[in-house]
């Protein structure tokens, strides 16, 4: 079982890396093999709208996403981690997921003529385990966890839920203290329980 971290965070080690870490640590004793992508230091430019994926069944736009897109199409399940900006997810994350499942889209479809209805034949994230983790200072969490919900959503991923939000709290003025949220951290525990046993059950199948 493969469970990929990805922190759209520009802090790598920030408090959305560690909350994801926690989550990770949790998968791994209990089985999974976990690897994170961090963003930050990658060249991952926005969707261009250039619609080139639409023939080309894959992103056109080269930079560092091809191979973040391979690191999450080898994965059971992914843990979609972003600090929250101003009610949102950061820009990176944003840049991930429009291109992501924009092309994951059309890599499964083709565009129909004006006048014929889609009968969509899912996307490449077709059973895909996902779990959001947004963290904030302050407000703005629901938001940006929907955000993250709203897009596993239109992509045929399976959401896990948890027995509260998979948001952490951070400090201040930029404070790194995660180990502060006692609570967020039996958070990340939880959701990375739920996810192992949702791959376990669906691997088995
Ligand atoms: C540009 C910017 C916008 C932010 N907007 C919000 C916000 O809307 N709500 C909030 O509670 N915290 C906000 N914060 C605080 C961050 O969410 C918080 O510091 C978080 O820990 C950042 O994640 P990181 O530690 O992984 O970098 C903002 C921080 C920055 C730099």
């Amino acid at each position: 079982m493969k469970i990929l971290g990805i922190n759209g965070s520009p802090r790598e080690n920030g408090n959305t890396g560690a909350f994801l870490d926690m989550a990770l640590a949790r998968a791994a004793e209990l089985g999974a093999e976990t690897s994170k992508i961090w963003l930050g230091d990658k060249a991952l430019r926005g969707c261009r709208g250039c619609y080139g994926c639409v023939e080309a069944k894959h992103c056109v736009v080269e930079d560092d996403f091809q191979p973040i897109f391979e690191a999450i199409m080898q994965a059971d399940a992914i843990l979609l981690g972003t600090p929250v900006y101003h009610a949102s997810m950061t820009a990176e994350m944003k840049a991930l997921l429009d291109r992501a499942g924009f092309s994951g889209r059309w890599a499964a479809n083709a565009m129909k003529a004006k006048g014929e209805n889609y009968q969509w034949a899912g996307s490449v994230f077709s059973g895909k385990v996902v779990a959001p983790i947004t963290v904030a200072r302050r407000t703005g969490q629901v938001l940006a966890f929907a955000e993250l919900l709203t897009w596993a959503a239109c992509n045929d991923c399976i959401i896990v839920g948890n027995t509260y939000w998979n948001m952490g709290v951070a400090g201040k003025g930029g404070a790194i203290n995660p180990e502060e949220d006692a609570e967020g951290i039996g958070i990340m525990h939880g959701i990375a329980e739920r996810v192992v046993h949702t791959v376990s059950k669906l691997n088995k199948e």
